[in-house]
């Protein structure tokens, strides 16, 4: 089978990892990738957002499975374009991907179906919104309603704060992406991030994870997309099956109902109290970053049976099964992030990092010089990956690997 990954991150890097230990694979690329993705896929120099050149590579090469690492090309209808022209994909149609490319569509869906979430309006009026605000004292959250590259959330303490943000995103701080406002109520708990593969109709659990948005150690700092993960979660522990009755199954089951089958890895962001009760803070139409990398370094089954799987309507009959150890991944990001961050700064120790037994270092944003150097490109760098016993077991030797 020929694949196609899309996308340059380390999630990217870790899928074309996995594809390329399956049996099934005959040739694998990556457009764009990274110098990571160079060293199992041959990269192709093709932006994830060129969707007409990127449907062109497919069908001069004849390719036969398409996995979508972002979420910008799957809400921008990678999934359509490709089908048009007979391509399969591993990812849901532009329909189906509104359950992260619109947050109102996904918070009206949730009621729709009976999925736990908290309280929420949508609005694109300013007055309208602060009057919200000041009527609803735990409607502290507010989300632009599109895509806005992981920065469209703002978790707010004060009215005055999501006030604020209101503002600011209906002035345009997104763009067209802020022109609906979601405000919700801030939730408290532990989140958890589940993902599950769908093929429309069977959807099965991958393994538990949770990634760590603060930058700095001590979960001090600007909130990042994630700076690292675990998987197993333990707040996940045996609520597994709960989640699957209450958010996974329903979401699948609701999507085919309203004519939208789910074909691809669909990620709930969870809220779980100390009562241990569910809540869906948000739908992603893909695999999460940085949580993919310990994930797939778990996962005990070929990869690419699921994923064509998903593409073609037909899942496995088994789930996948899992590494019974623990994996931590540690992002090491460049100086600045997740602001502007340093970039051309020499990267040196991989080798010696996966020297050490059970570690993965996974390339994120990095580039190479004309002289073959390997350089950082941007904020998240290197997901350094371990196995251990357990979670702690796996992050000391995530960070010996760092050290390197
Ligand atoms: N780690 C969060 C995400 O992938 O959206």
């Amino acid at each position: 089978m020929k694949i196609l990954v899309i996308g340059s991150g380390g999630r990217e890097h870790a899928l074309c990892w996995r594809i390329a230990k399956s049996p099934e694979l005959t040739r694998l690329y990556c457009a764009p990738g990274n110098p990571g993705t160079a060293s199992c896929a041959e990269n192709v120099p093709i932006p994830v957002s060129d969707l007409d050149a990127l449907v062109a590579f497919a069908r001069e090469h004849a390719i036969d499975l398409t996995v979508v690492g972002p979420e910008a090309p799957l809400c921008a209808g990678i999934v359509d374009r490709f089908a048009a022209h007979g391509l399969r994909v591993a990812g849901p149609a532009l329909a189906a991907a509104r359950m992260e490319g619109s947050k109102a569509f996904a918070k009206a869906f949730m009621v729709r179906h009976g999925i736990p979430t908290s309280e929420f309006a949508v609005f694109e009026d300013r007055e309208r919104a602060e009057a919200y605000i000041a009527a609803h004292p735990r409607a502290r959250v507010v989300k632009a309603d599109g895509l806005a590259a992981g920065k469209g959330v703002v978790v707010c303490r004060s009215a005055a704060e999501a006030r604020a943000a209101a503002r600011k995103i209906l002035d345009g701080a997104f763009g067209a992406a802020g022109r609906q406002i979601v405000i919700e109520d801030r939730l408290e708990g532990e989140e958890a991030s589940f993902m599950a593969i769908s093929d429309g109709e069977r959807i099965w659990a991958l393994a538990g994870s949770q990634d760590h948005k603060a930058v700095f150690d001590g979960d001090s700092g600007p909130n990042t997309g994630g700076m690292g993960a675990y998987s197993p979660a333990p707040i996940l522990g045996t609520l597994e099956e709960q989640v699957m009755e209450q958010v996974m199954i329903p979401a699948v089951r609701g999507l085919a109902a309203e004519g939208m089958p789910y074909r691809g890895v669909l990620y709930a962001g969870l809220m779980i109290d100390r009562a241990r009760r569910i809540q869906v803070l948000e739908f992603n139409c893909r695999l999460g970053d940085p949580e993919t990398q310990p994930v797939l370094v778990r996962l005990a089954s070929d990869l690419v049976p699921y994923l064509a799987g998903a593409a073609e309507g037909r899942l496995p009959e088994r789930p996948p099964a899992w590494d019974p150890r623990a994996a931590v991944a540690v992002v090491m990001a460049s100086g600045g992030y997740p602001g502007p961050s340093i970039q051309g700064l020499p990267i040196e120790g991989i080798a010696e990092a996966e020297a050490l037994p059970d570690v993965h270092v996974f390339h994120g944003s990095t580039s190479r010089d004309s002289a073959g150097r390997l350089l950082t490109a941007g904020g998240r760098v290197l997901a350094v990956t371990a196995l251990g016993a357990d979670v702690a077991a796996a992050r000391r030797r995530a960070y010996e690997a760092v050290e390197r």
